[in-house]
Order: structure tokens, then sequence, then C-alpha cells
């Protein structure tokens, strides 16, 4: 199988794997990894997970659907991801939503072609006293109406 990752990344995840004691703690370690080099995680790296940690493609596949915060394709720079979990939902995140979309030009799933932002719907983020709740990259925001939406997207770089 070809390596999809350099060899630091492939090294850092060996190191993981000699700490752990148990494989399988080392997968989410591990998929960041991956990511924080490719900055998605693909089909072809999911199954170099798999066979590092000794589990299927498709527990990781599982697992990295799960989680938010693994990205399955490409994102932006920006990556905007909009709560749309039934408290938010009745908060207004559909209408954020809408706002986004016709802010930034680009759909639900969608990345700007010029790379800056990406726009993504995705479940309950833990935060749902604060809805309508969104979370860009690590940041976390909310209650976001779309005033406090443009003020937050006036100060992305
Ligand atoms: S429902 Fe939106 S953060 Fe939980």
């Amino acid at each position: 199988m070809t390596i999809p990752v350099r060899p630091e990344t492939d090294h850092k995840i060996d190191d993981l794997l000699s700490r752990f004691p148990m494989r399988g703690s080392a997968l989410l370690p591990a998929l960041y990894l991956v990511q924080e080099e490719k900055g998605h995680v693909s089909d072809e790296s999911m199954e170099y997970v798999a066979s590092k940690i000794g589990v299927s493609p498709a527990f990781v596949a599982g697992v990295v659907s799960f989680y938010t915060m693994f990205h399955r394709r490409p994102v932006g720079r920006h990556h905007i991801q909009v709560c749309r979990t039934l408290p938010c939902a009745l908060s207004g995140s559909d209408t954020l939503m809408a706002h986004l979309k016709a802010r930034l030009g680009i759909g639900d799933g969608e990345k700007r072609a010029d790379g800056k932002v990406s726009l993504a719907s995705v479940e309950c983020l833990g935060a749902c006293d604060r809805a309508p709740f969104i979370q860009i990259n690590e940041r976390e925001h909310g209650p976001v109406d779309g005033t406090k939406m443009d003020e937050i997207l006036k100060g992305l770089e």
C-alpha cells in the first residue's frame, strides 16, 4: 500500500501507537495528524489509518463521519459550520444558513473558488444554550443572527 502521508506524519502515528496500550485509542489523534497534513481525510487516508490501527476502513469511515471536526473533502481557510439540530433550528439557524449562502455565494457543503471559506450544516455542536450556534475552524460563536454574522465575516482574513 502506498503511504498517502509524509514520512514525518507516518512516524508520528507510529509514535502514537507505541504509547497507547490499545491501538484503537490512537485512532482519533492519528486522524487529526492526517488532517493536519492534508487538510481533510480522503478515502485513501482512511484506508491508511485503518491499516495502521488494525481496524476496517468502514470503521474509520464511521468515526470520520460521526465527528464534525473531520472533513471528508478539502475545506476553505475558514470552515463555517452551522448547527441544524432542533434547538438551533427553532432559534433560526435555517435563516442564518440562508443568509450565509447569499453572502458567500456558495451552498451547504461547498467551498468558495478563492478557497477562503467553506460552509456546512452540521448536527449539534454541544452549545444548544447559545443557539443558533456556529463554529469557524476552532472558534465558537453564539447566539448568531444576521447582523452578528456579518460582523464575524468582516473579521475573517
Ligand atoms: S442544537 Fe445547536 S448546538 Fe446543540
